[in-house]
């Protein structure tokens, strides 16, 4: 099928683009460096590509992504990066894949013990106000997981708030909020130190392993942050009403676009106006006419949200749609 063909809105993925992408993070993080979080594009098919790279672990945020990755024969080694108060999906998955899950508390520790998950990593504050204990509490956690019979394989530190740190002080601001990790670490042993994004992949050399994951698509807000990236991801759409002052109308909006990190870019035809439930408006240019039934390319400001709106991506090469690739991982 041509792109031209394709029913809109639909996402499409660009596969060279794509594919330098994985390119580029593989050469700077091979294999094991890397643990791809999937919450970015909450696809199967997409993970068995970065798999097929090198990079067999994964990071997840929800119970459903660690399912939905066991269920693909992608359960080498999965980490849910994030906290659970009800692992009993999770102790099932245990006896077919390989589960780990980020324990930050007494609760959600005894919930790992609970569910039947036997690994986890100590998941530690490292200055994002969000998950993550006291790094001054991950030894005593560490000592009581033990206790109760869990393997400990280290730790977790998601440094969040530096992945848009200007380049003249991200480095020394990761190495501080790394030293955090380490500090922790000492006290809970283990192999594992895993942290970073896509931001702070190339500066954060004190984590054993990457949790990065917009890499392979991108968005427009993050670009400026990790230029070694382009954007692979885009909707495609159609207009669907020109009018003589000045405007057109493009036939997706909100509920095809992740909206918190600002508007969506319009490609070529003109700048985007604002996005309401069905449409995105979007202002012309005198220089650029279009009319109804044209097709517009829409850039995402934010790569998650707007992936989990929708049921597959298209993998577009030279115009033609060379594959399909389900977003199976999405709800909880
Ligand atoms: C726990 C965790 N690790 C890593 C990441 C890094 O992802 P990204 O590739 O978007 O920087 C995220 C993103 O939200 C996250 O929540």
């Amino acid at each position: 099928m041509k792109l031209a063909d394709v029913p809109t809105p639909a996402l499409v993925v660009d596969a060279p683009i794509f594919a330098q992408n994985v390119a580029t993070m593989a050469a700077a993080l091979p294999g094991p460096r890397l643990r791809p979080h999937v919450k970015a594009f909450k696809s199967t098919a997409l993970a068995r590509r970065l798999a097929e790279t090198g990079h067999t672990g994964f990071c997840c945020a929800t119970v459903r992504e660690m399912e939905g990755m066991a269920a693909a024969g992608l359960g080498q080694d999965l980490l849910l990066a994030n906290e659970v108060l009800d692992c009993t999906r999770l102790g099932v998955l245990a006896h077919t894949a390989r589960i780990t899950v980020a324990v930050d508390s007494d609760q959600t520790l005894d919930a790992a013990v609970a569910g039947g998950v036997r690994e986890v990593l100590i998941d530690v504050n490292v200055g994002l106000p969000r998950c993550g204990c006291d790094p001054a509490d991950a030894g005593r956690l560490a000592d009581r997981a033990r206790a109760l019979g869990m393997a400990v394989r280290g730790v977790m530190g998601y440094e969040g708030h530096l992945m848009r740190e200007p380049g003249e002080t991200k480095q020394a601001k990761v190495e501080a909020s790394m030293a955090q990790l380490l500090a922790a670490h000492e006290a809970t042993g283990g192999d594992v130190i895993s942290a970073g994004g896509t931001g702070t992949y190339d500066c954060n050399p004190w984590a054993t392993e990457i949790q990065a994951g917009s890499y392979c698509l991108m968005d427009t807000e993050y670009v400026p942050h990790a230029p070694a990236f382009g954007n692979a991801l885009s909707l495609w759409t159609t207009v669907i009403s020109v009018h003589p002052g000045g405007w057109a109308v493009l036939d997706a909006g909100l509920k095809a676009l992740g909206m918190d990190h600002g508007d969506p870019t319009v490609v070529d035809a003109g700048d985007c106006w604002f996005v309401s439930d069905e449409h995105i408006t979007f202002g012309t240019k005198a220089e650029r006419p279009v009319a109804v039934g044209d097709k517009v390319r829409v850039l995402p400001a934010h790569v998650d949200p707007t992936v989990a709106l929708h049921e597959r991506m298209l993998l577009v090469e030279d115009e033609d749609v060379v594959d399909t690739w389900a977003v199976d991982l999405r709800g909880w």
